[in-house]
């Protein structure tokens, strides 16, 4: 019996998780069903097995029903700590050294070009000219890469609360956002499969150990363990043994090998937990002083200021439906509380400054706190304005982050919750409690949650 008549898209499933590894699960195979749809009448082929025997002999296809079934779902500065956890390794890395020392930094997958502008925009605010620095950006989809070359935005890719950077990059062409081409030609942009090393290899040149930097977020929940541990060991390949390696809110307990936070209070920025000191170029652990300050910013650009996790996702609406299951990641071990983990010069949290007032000035402030490892404070700040303001998802969920670099669990636990009543198609909340209901050995809630998850990203990829 031909795996067609069995399950009419077994094979396009198969096909799609042997080539870029995804885990047919995590959008569901209704979406798989539905884009072979589209692809049938595209193509203007009415019979399943000969479509199915077209996608096993026609690459070019298999590439265009990709595109069908990728989330290329990404936004500007998402996860703004991130990008302040940027800057303090580019500032350690980079002062003091001579002008022809520069940062290699690699985002992949890049989606439309929202991750690495962003890394650009980041690095160019802080005064770092082009020469400074040089970022690859690859991913699978060529219509996500030719948006991400064309560099025009509409305004969902501007979902977070603090978009003073639009002012400073983009510039307007009827109601489009249009980035500067400085920031452009900071970009290298190539097509590669993150799981064929050969195609990495010819779009990246000479990768081995080269980055300083890899951002690969948001690509590994959606993929089968199998292709998890193909990534993670080609980031292990790509990155210089003192790199900082960027995944997504939800995926550092995904990565099995030998990762630890680069700092207690930022759980998704992660090194290698052992690595020869001075191997390769300066460690990011150099002390703060006069010797890591960056250059000054650019006339007429001010420098943006932190902010927490941007604004809602779209989707909102009907609580995720909880139904089949889908592999929950194993958990990772916890980083010691506020244990001196840190690796990156701390900044000393605005104590001076006017106390925080309004949401995102307290998220700000929390998160300048968290990176400096005072967590309890940060906690006692997000609380304070919780008792006070009107109830925030964002909030309740920074709070869960929080509690859980303390290791508490229970606390966390009781955040994501409440994060998800403000916001049931919060799918990073539901992600965490599927993690943390894996790590006390409870797989079938694990798995409800992970397909909530899973349902809500179908929704948004729908929408
Ligand atoms: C959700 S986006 C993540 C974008 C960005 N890193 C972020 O976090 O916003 C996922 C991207 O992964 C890409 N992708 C999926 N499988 C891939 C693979 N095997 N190799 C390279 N890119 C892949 C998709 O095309 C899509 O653009």
């Amino acid at each position: 019996m031909s795996p067609v008549s069995f399950t009419p898209t077994a094979a396009a499933e198969e096909m799609l998780r042997r080539w870029i590894g995804l885990d047919p699960n995590t959008i569901g195979a209704a979406a798989i069903r539905r884009a072979v749809r589209l692809r049938m009448l595209a193509v203007e082929i009415d019979d399943l097995a000969a479509y199915l025997r077209r996608l096993e002999s026609d690459v070019g296809e298999r590439d265009r029903l990709v595109e069908e079934v990728v989330v290329a779902e990404s936004w500007f500065f998402r996860d703004p700590q991130v990008y302040e956890q940027l800057r303090r390794f580019a500032v350690a890395r980079l002062s003091g050294t001579s002008p022809d020392t520069s940062l290699r930094i690699l985002s992949v997958p890049c989606a439309a070009g929202e991750e690495p502008y962003s890394i650009a925009m980041t690095l160019l605010d802080l005064g770092y000219g082009p020469d400074r620095f040089r970022i690859d950006a690859i991913d699978v989809s060529r219509v996500a890469l030719s948006k991400a070359r064309a560099g025009r935005y509409s305004p969902n890719a501007f979902r977070n609360a603090d978009t003073a950077y639009r002012d400073r990059w983009f510039h307007s062409e009827k109601g489009v956002a249009v980035i500067d081409e400085s920031v452009q030609r900071c970009v290298r942009f190539a097509w590669a499969n993150v799981l064929d090393e050969r195609l990495l290899d010819e779009a990246l040149g000479v990768w081995r150990s080269s980055y300083d930097v890899v951002f690969c977020r948001n690509l590994l929940i959606y993929l089968t363990s199998d292709a998890r541990q193909a990534v993670e060991r080609a980031i292990g390949l790509l990155l210089k043994p003192d790199g900082m390696v960027v995944v997504g809110a939800a995926e550092p307990a995904i990565l099995r090998d030998g990762w630890v936070p680069c700092a207690a209070g930022s759980t998704f920025t992660l090194r290698r937990a052992t690595r020869s000191p001075g191997a390769v170029g300066r460690s990011f652990g150099a002390a703060p002083g006069p010797a890591v300050e960056a250059p000054k910013p650019p006339a007429g650009r001010p420098l943006p200021a932190a902010i927490g996790r941007g604004a809602d996702p779209p989707g909102k609406g009907a609580p995720p439906e909880v139904a089949t299951a889908a592999p929950a990641p194993a958990p990772a071990p916890a980083p010691p509380p506020e244990a001196p983990v840190v690796d990156v010069a701390e900044a000393a949290p605005g104590d001076t400054a006017a106390p925080p007032r309004t949401l995102r000035e307290v998220i700000a402030a929390a998160n300048t706190l968290a990176n400096a490892r005072r967590f309890s404070e940060a906690i006692a700040l997000c609380e304070g304005y919780q008792q006070s303001g009107p109830p925030a998802a964002e909030l309740f969920f920074l709070t869960g982050m929080l509690h859980q670099s303390l290791g508490r669990a229970d606390l966390a636990e009781d955040c994501f919750h409440k994060t998800l009543y403000l916001d049931a198609a919060h799918e990073e909340a539901l992600l965490a409690l599927s993690l943390l209901a894996t790590g006390r050995g409870d797989h079938r809630r694990a798995e409800q949650f992970r397909d909530s998850a899973r349902r809500v990203l179908e929704r948004k990829g729908a929408s």
